[in-house]
């Protein structure tokens, strides 16, 4: 192994770093099956370093039965078979760090698969010693423990026959939470952490952590099925105590190692972010919060409104400068395209792409690229429940139809926010099956790979790719761009999102229309005319009174 690479690591390595996240089985094809695989990623590995990648997350690659694609782990210490072996592996890693890259993997330490041998003995008897590794409950008067849903529809609790007890799961029936109350458990999960860590690798996106702390009590819901969801009733959501569990865990484990961690945080504001990765708590280094994804998530299909969004990510800036870092996303392998939700698809899907990019990309923080967003991917289409794959949209479709809603319309909305728009294959040419495999993908290449794929992306200056290029090479060259502090200019604006990067002695706007129409603006601090163009998603030049749709535009001001 490597080591030396990852010794060598300065502290915060990760703030200058830019990410990618990939999801394996739809990432590249190796051997032939249709199901994307390590070697598939190794074999990419130019194509990232040639973007300018320097971190990669790779969602989870371990063994599963595949209920929530990989996120139902029987084994942390093997790899699914269908994406390779151990060897792979340790090749992979190797690799990544042969370039100069650093190899994040995904925890996923709220439940297990129903398949994980500490699972099967949990449920053997009532008295197996590691029946508290997960949450055993008696029934109430013939029903559920308590009232809470699970995440993917239906109740959260499941009923064992053989010790006639139910058993909690947040997300699927297959995925048993794991009992964080309990030591022996904790401990268990340590020891694999450290074992991933002395290989090498560099750090660890941790999956649900929100979700880790249970109310001692069990007790209901208070705004159960139906009712409005108010996060702060929650019961099993950033529950009181849940610090404690990172704290030990840090402690225990991170603190040991020049690693990066990232949490999956539904769920807070930017005023609770502090608490999470302010440097002096010495707790998580980044984590994903959901509010702006939110905002184009919902059920209806409206792009989310400027103002908000710039509300949002503002906060986030403020409530983080000179005490924590941000993590900078707009797409992971839970949503739908970016570009389609929010963007301009039909008259203007390159500068849309574009502008949406410039906007996140250059805020404070360290920016993440999900696979596919930098060529613009788009939503498929999917015609039938059969189409799909995920567990999620399936137990929906089931859920609403059970509600009495019209096949359409359920159709329709899943059509909107499906998470399987993120996990159709990597559209890497126009061959067959767009270069991801050369036998039938395990989920339905989107049909638009003749147009929108790597290889002719490479080749037009003008492309998405090339922009995510630039924006990147501009990042690594400009300090101001990673150190420099976030300040929201034009504030009220309804189309445009400008925002400056101040440094010492130097400044760095960013300034982008999110609309389909010429935007021009009164407010004479931000004046261009005289001021140095660094990078625009236009071929031909603009005025210096207004942005055309779509149009973005980074610029050095004067100090
Ligand atoms: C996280 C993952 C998601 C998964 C869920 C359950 O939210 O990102 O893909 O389904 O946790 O593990
Ligand atoms: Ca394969």
């Amino acid at each position: 192994m490597n080591t030396t690479f990852t010794r060598r690591k300065p502290k915060d390595w990760w703030k200058e770093s830019i990410a990618y996240q990939i999801y394996p089985r739809s990432f590249m094809d190796s051997n032939h099956d249709g199901i994307g695989d390590l070697n598939g990623i190794t074999e990419k590995l130019d194509y990232l370093q040639d973007l300018g990648i320097d971190l990669i997350w790779i969602c989870p690659m371990y063994r599963s039965p595949n209920d929530d694609n990989g996120y139902d782990i029987s084994d942390y210490q093997q790899i699914m078979a269908e994406f390779g072996t151990m060897a792979d592996f340790d090749r992979l890693l190797d690799e990544v760090h042969t370039r100069g890259m650093h190899l994040v993997i995904d925890l996923v330490i709220n439940h297990t698969s129903d398949e994980h041998p500490w699972f099967l003995e949990s449920r053997a008897s009532r008295t197996n010693p590691k029946r508290d590794w997960y949450i055993w409950r008696e029934g109430k008067n013939g029903a559920e423990p308590n009232n809470w849903e699970g995440i993917f529809k239906g109740s959260a609790w499941q009923y064992d026959t053989a010790t006639a007890q139910y058993y909690l799961h947040l997300f699927t029936p297959r995925q048993p939470d794991l009992n964080w109350e309990n030591r022996d458990m904790r401990a268990a999960l340590y020891r694999m952490m450290r074992w991933w860590l002395d290989k090498g690798v560099d750090g660890f996106r941790i999956d649900a952590i929100c979700h880790m702390k249970k109310d001692p009590l069990l007790s209901d819901m208070p705004n159960p099925k139906g009712q409005r969801y108010v996060p702060s009733f929650d019961r099993h959501l950033n529950y009181d105590g849940l610090l404690e569990y990172v704290d030990d865990m840090c402690r225990q484990v991170f603190d040991h190692y020049n690693i990066v961690t990232i949490g999956e945080m539904n769920g807070i504001g930017a005023d609770q972010g502090e608490a999470w990765v302010g440097e002096n708590h010495n707790r998580l280094n980044m984590i994903f919060q959901f509010e702006h994804v939110r905002l184009w998530q919902h059920e209806q299909c409206l792009p989310p409104s400027v103002n908000t969004l710039k509300h949002i990510f503002t906060h986030w800036q403020d409530a983080l400068e000179g005490k924590g870092w941000n993590a900078l996303y707009v797409e992971n392998h839970d949503v739908s395209r970016v570009v389609t939700r929010w963007g301009a698809c039909r008259e203007f899907w390159r500068e849309s792409a574009t502008a949406i990019a410039a906007m996140y990309f250059l805020m404070k923080g360290t920016p993440f690229i999900y696979q596919g967003q930098e060529i613009g991917m788009t939503n498929s289409h999917f015609a039938t429940i059969e189409d799909f794959d995920d567990v999620s949209a399936k137990n929906q479709y089931a859920d609403l139809l059970s509600k009495g809603v019209d096949k359409t319309q359920i159709l329709q909305l899943l059509n909107h926010t499906a998470r399987d728009h993120n996990r159709t294959p990597m559209q890497w040419d126009n061959s067959q099956n767009a270069g991801f495999s050369d036998a039938p993908p395990w989920l339905r290449v989107n049909k638009n790979y003749p147009k929108i794929n790597v290889a002719d992306q490479q080749q037009d200056p003008l492309s998405v790719l090339n922009f995510y290029k630039a924006l990147i090479r501009l990042r690594k060259q400009e300090k101001t761009l990673v150190q420099g502090r976030y300040q929201l200019v034009l504030k009220h604006h309804r189309q445009l999102y400008a925002y400056r990067r101040d440094g010492e002695n130097d400044r760095i706007l960013i300034i982008c229309n999110l609309s389909g129409e010429y935007a021009s603006w009164q407010d004479d601090t931000v004046m261009l005319v005289g001021q140095t163009l660094l990078l625009s998603n236009y071929s031909a030049s603009g005025d210096d009174t207004g942005l055309r749709p779509w149009e973005a535009r980074v610029y050095r001001m004067r100090t």
